[in-house]
């Protein structure tokens, strides 16, 4: 980073208010394919670029004092690309927990995931698994990872769910309300994201945490996923502070 980006960072930072930062952040990271295809490099390129934006983030996140960061890494759609690209995302998943998994403990990291990690080929659910009982005594940044994650199959998930307790007299019909469905979700006990960042210049929720983000404040930018730094990531949060939130009232 060259010197004027440092002062831009810093300056960006001091002016957060840090009794106002949002305490969970949801992040569709997207823009990685056209990052790689601007400079005539592979797609895979841009993802393997993409993984240190997520290290970048993460880092940004912890230091800052977010309490949730959920980084949405892989879509029940996304298995519709070719097998090759499929392969080499899963590929970095499993470079990605190996590699960071002692740095995240140090920061005393938490990680958890969302999404159905039964279709997950055996290597990655293995070192998600992993990731998560080392680091489950975490009380730092939570950092859920998305894995094969579609907002609409989690809540058809939860009501299946909800069903399944009714009939088995665990809940009553009547007491489903906001609160307990949520507790059918993969982010329960969590609070709902207060901002989505989507950089990669598209503006669509793309199926993510679609329940959860009834309220959530978005900020959306042309900056490519791999081009996303630390600044960008402290000037969404302080966009973030100048906005008036009221939850539907006035
Ligand atoms: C969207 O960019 C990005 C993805 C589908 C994958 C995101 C994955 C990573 C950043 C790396 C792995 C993650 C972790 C947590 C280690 P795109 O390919 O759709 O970009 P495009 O719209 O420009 O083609």
């Amino acid at each position: 980073m060259n010197l004027k980006n440092k002062k831009n960072e810093h300056k960006i930072r001091n002016d957060i208010d840090m009794n106002n930062l949002p305490k969970h952040i949801a992040i569709i990271m997207d823009g990685n394919g056209r990052w790689a295809k601007k400079r005539f490099m592979h797609r895979s390129a841009g993802h393997k670029a993409g993984v240190e934006t997520v290290k970048e983030i993460v880092k940004a996140a912890g230091d800052i004092g977010i309490e949730y960061l959920t980084l949405y890494a892989f879509s029940t759609e996304n298995w519709y690309r070719p097998k090759e690209e499929v392969d080499f995302l899963m590929k970095l998943l499993v470079d990605y927990l190996r590699k960071e998994l002692n740095v995240l403990h140090e920061n005393n990291v938490r990680i958890n995931v969302i999404g159905n990690l039964d279709k997950l080929p055996e290597i990655p659910r293995q070192e998600v698994y992993k990731a998560i009982e080392k680091t489950k005594g975490n009380t730092k940044l939570k950092l859920n990872i998305a894995l094969n994650y579609g907002g609409r199959s989690e809540i058809i998930t939860a009501v299946k769910e909800c069903i399944n307790d009714v009939k088995n007299n665990i809940i009553d019909i009547h007491s489903i309300d906001e609160e307990l469905f949520k507790k059918y979700l993969y982010t329960k006990d969590q609070p709902d994201p207060d901002l989505l960042i989507r950089p990669g210049g598209e503006y669509r929720v793309s199926n993510f945490l679609l329940y959860q983000m009834a309220y959530t404040e978005f900020w959306f930018s042309d900056i490519y996923w791999p081009d996303f730094k630390r600044e960008d990531f402290f000037k969404a949060i302080l966009d973030y502070q100048k906005r008036e939130r009221r939850f539907g009232g006035i």
